[in-house]
């Protein structure tokens, strides 16, 4: 069979690989991306876990359930009554699966504008290829047609997949991975999570707005230990008003599905914090405790592609593997398993294919959690500037204070910086509040232009605006607040 040939074959057209098939290809580069993922009537569905099972159709659902708790909850404050408030969760599904299709149908429209073929099936490395076929590699791709590409260069971006807990699979019915977690089609009586990370704070606030009893069991004895820990606390104790409950420092033992005369439901076996023996019982079990690389099927031992004991592609600061011409970029890969992480590594690969110098700064990604309050940071934590022995000041700001979350009658939370203190250069800023994932850009920026504290205090910030919030947090950095 004859192959076809290409400057760059992507494997994967998750946020890493499409981004990247695309700046390849607006470099200049005959470019291919072959990415496996199936709609539900067996079509392509390019985007990734991001797009089909990840932060699209979770920050659908997001949306979707924080308008009814709204309306049930917060419009009488507004004077709005409502009758009787009601909710068709299979239409909220069906909505999310819309947005999912409409993001899908745009990177099919975004490979045609910039020229890039797009191939469907799995994609794994056969050897590499001859001289006669231009050097690189020889990627199959197996799919409703067989073909075989040859990539002169090669970028690996397939993503990962949930962490099962030992002996308890996923069945997507009733132990449920991100996957079967956006597919409930009824309000759960009662919800376990497992893990309060990112998808177990997120996913747990959807099905708690939607009137599930959720209780969320984590291994780790300090809550959400990534975020600065004044935010932590903050985010903690709003999500326990909230009626989200939290039991840190447990370890679970033995889960079993439909026991116990049940034709539903699953059982934890669990030892608390103190040490007891609990058992929780929950029609529906969300394992969120992490996710694993996506290697399997890739062909990397046939090539000697380098893994490391997770299964994780092996790169250096670049995404450079092993093997010549061949990179690897997101989930895939070390660092925050983050989209925008993911793009900002497919983008600077393409470059340096190009021969361009990039650079990927992993202090100036932000993280957001899209719960409300939302949580948003960028750089680094009150704890980890400690443990280096930093030198730091701290400028702190409520929105109880700010005219803008008053109105909007969201004033939960705060705005931290952290500054060096001798330089006032920004070292990180952590929010827990209102639209926290739309103010973190500014810090962002900042970060990136490396701004001191006083810079941010002294730009005009639009009245009233929950920005100004983030200007009046550093004026606090030199104690010097206007409105509080
Ligand atoms: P992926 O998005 O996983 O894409 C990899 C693609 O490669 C997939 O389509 C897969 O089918 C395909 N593939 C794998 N192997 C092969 C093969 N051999 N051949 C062909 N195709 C293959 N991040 C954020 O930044 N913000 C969020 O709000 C957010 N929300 C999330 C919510 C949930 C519930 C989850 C699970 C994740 C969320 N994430 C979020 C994380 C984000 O989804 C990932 O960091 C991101 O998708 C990683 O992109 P990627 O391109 O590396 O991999
Ligand atoms: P996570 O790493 O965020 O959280 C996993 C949690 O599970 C941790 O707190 C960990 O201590 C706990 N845990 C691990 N093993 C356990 C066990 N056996 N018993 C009890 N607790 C256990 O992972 P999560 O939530 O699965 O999400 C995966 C990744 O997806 C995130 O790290 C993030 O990178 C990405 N994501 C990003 C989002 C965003 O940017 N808004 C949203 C959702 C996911």
């Amino acid at each position: 069979m004859a192959s076809k040939q290409y400057d760059v074959v992507v494997i994967g057209a998750g946020p890493g690989g499409y981004i990247a098939a695309i700046r390849a290809a607006q470099l200049g580069f005959s470019t291919a991306c072959i990415d496996e993922w199936k709609n539900a009537s067996g079509g392509p569905a390019p985007g990734g876990t991001c797009t089909n099972v990840g932060c699209i159709p979770s920050k659908a659902l997001l949306q979707s359930s924080e308008h009814y708790e709204h309306a049930g909850r917060h419009f009488g404050e507004h004077g709005i009554g409502l009758d009787k408030l009601s909710i068709d969760v299979k239409k909220m599904v069906g909505r999310k699966d819309t947005v999912v299709k409409q993001n899908n149908d745009g990177i099919l429209y975004l490979f045609k504008k910039n020229k890039v073929a797009f191939f469907h099936g799995r994609g794994s490395f056969v050897k590499a290829a001859s001289a006669e076929q231009g050097g690189g590699w020889e990627i199959a791709v197996a799919g409703a047609a067989d073909e075989t590409l040859v990539g002169r260069q090669v970028i690996v971006a397939t993503g990962s997949s949930a962490r099962a807990l030992p002996g308890a699979p996923f069945d997507e019915e009733t132990i449920l991975s991100n996957d079967g977690a956006l597919r409930i089609g009824a309000v759960p009586g009662k919800l376990g999570l497992i893990g309060s990370g990112v998808i177990g704070l997120e996913m747990g606030s959807v099905w708690r707005r939607l009137g599930a009893e959720v209780t969320i069991l984590e291994a780790l004895p300090t809550f959400l230990g990534a975020a600065d820990a004044q935010v932590a606390k903050e985010a903690h104790k709003a999500f326990t008003k909230q009626g989200l409950k939290i039991e840190l420092g447990v370890k679970v033992g033995e889960v079993s599905a439909a026991k116990k005369g049940r034709k539903e439901g699953v059982t934890v076996a669990y030892t608390d914090a103190k040490g007891a023996a609990q058992v929780l019982e929950v029609d529906k079990l969300i394992v969120s405790i992490g996710r694993v690389p996506n290697t399997t099927g890739l062909g990397a031992q046939a090539v000697g592609l380098k893994l490391d004991e997770r299964g994780a592609v092996v790169v250096d600061a670049e995404c450079r593997t092993n093997l010549p011409g061949v990179w690897a970029v997101g989930d895939v890969v070390r660092g925050p398993m983050l989209a925008h992480k993911a793009e900002e590594e497919g983008v600077a690969v393409a470059e340096r294919i190009a021969g361009q110098h990039p650079h990927v700064d992993f202090n100036t990604v932000p993280w957001v959690i899209y719960t409300s309050p939302e949580i948003a940071w960028v750089g680094e934590t009150e704890q980890q500037l400690q443990a280096r022995g930093a030198a730091y000041k701290t400028g702190t700001f409520p929105f109880a204070a700010n005219g803008r979350a008053r109105a909007l009658g969201d004033t939960t939370g705060l705005v931290k910086f952290l500054a060096d203190a001798q330089t006032d250069r920004i070292l990180g800023v952590h929010i827990v509040g209102p639209m926290a994932s739309e103010l973190i850009a500014e810090a962002v920026v900042a970060m990136e232009f490396k701004a001191s504290s006083e810079d941010i205090a002294r730009i005009c910030h639009a009245h009233p605006s929950l920005g100004e919030a983030t200007k009046e947090a550093a004026l606090a950095v030199d104690k010097r607040t206007l409105n509080f």
